[in-house]
């Protein structure tokens, strides 16, 4: 079974999660980088971000350097950004076509993901989704349990397959 984690991540929490997972399943990772990542990382990244988020924005990315073709089970994970995935998450959902694949799917929010995941099935498509969590700033805030949190779900979607 070859597996394959896909995010996003401007602060690092989703990366922190995905690095983890990645670890504990033995999975490849492809990280989404937008060509021109968004400047600053002061309070005006939540008005150039949620501008992006808002306007439905899908900003191009670097090539990415794994095909999600190959592999059988899919971890996808995202910030929350307005109340649903990232930008670089919509230019990935409208560029490569998944389908028939098994997704686990996962954000990082600060306390309001709104129905991110729901949006993240939609965009999807045709897809056995077999698991979903979210996780709330894990950089900043119990950042132990939450690796804990996310390794055992992990574990724990691969263990039913
Ligand atoms: C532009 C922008 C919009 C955001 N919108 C939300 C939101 O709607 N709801 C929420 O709970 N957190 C929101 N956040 C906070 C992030 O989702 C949260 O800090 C997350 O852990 C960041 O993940 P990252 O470090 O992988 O980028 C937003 C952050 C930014 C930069």
């Amino acid at each position: 079974m070859k597996k394959l984690i896909i995010f996003y991540s401007f602060e690092g929490n989703t990366k922190l999660i995905a690095k983890n997972i990645a670890k504990t399943i033995d999975a490849d990772i492809l990280e989404l980088k937008p060509e021109q990542e968004i400047k600053t990382k002061s309070f005006m990244k939540f008005f150039w971000g949620g501008k992006q988020a808002m306007m439905n924005e899908k900003p191009d990315l670097l090539p990415l350097d794994k095909n999600p073709d190959d592999y059988d089970i899919i971890f996808i994970g995202t910030p929350v950004w307005a109340w649903g995935p990232a930008p670089p998450l919509k230019t990935f959902f409208s560029t490569c076509n998944i389908s028939n694949k098994r997704i686990a799917l996962f954000c990082c929010h600060g306390g309001g993901k709104g129905k991110t995941i729901e949006k993240m099935k939609i965009a999807l498509g045709e897809n056995d989704f077999i698991g979903q969590i979210d996780f709330r700033d894990p950089l900043k805030r119990k950042t132990e349990e939450n690796v804990k949190n996310a390794v055992e779900w992990a574990e724990s979607v691969i263990r039913g397959q």
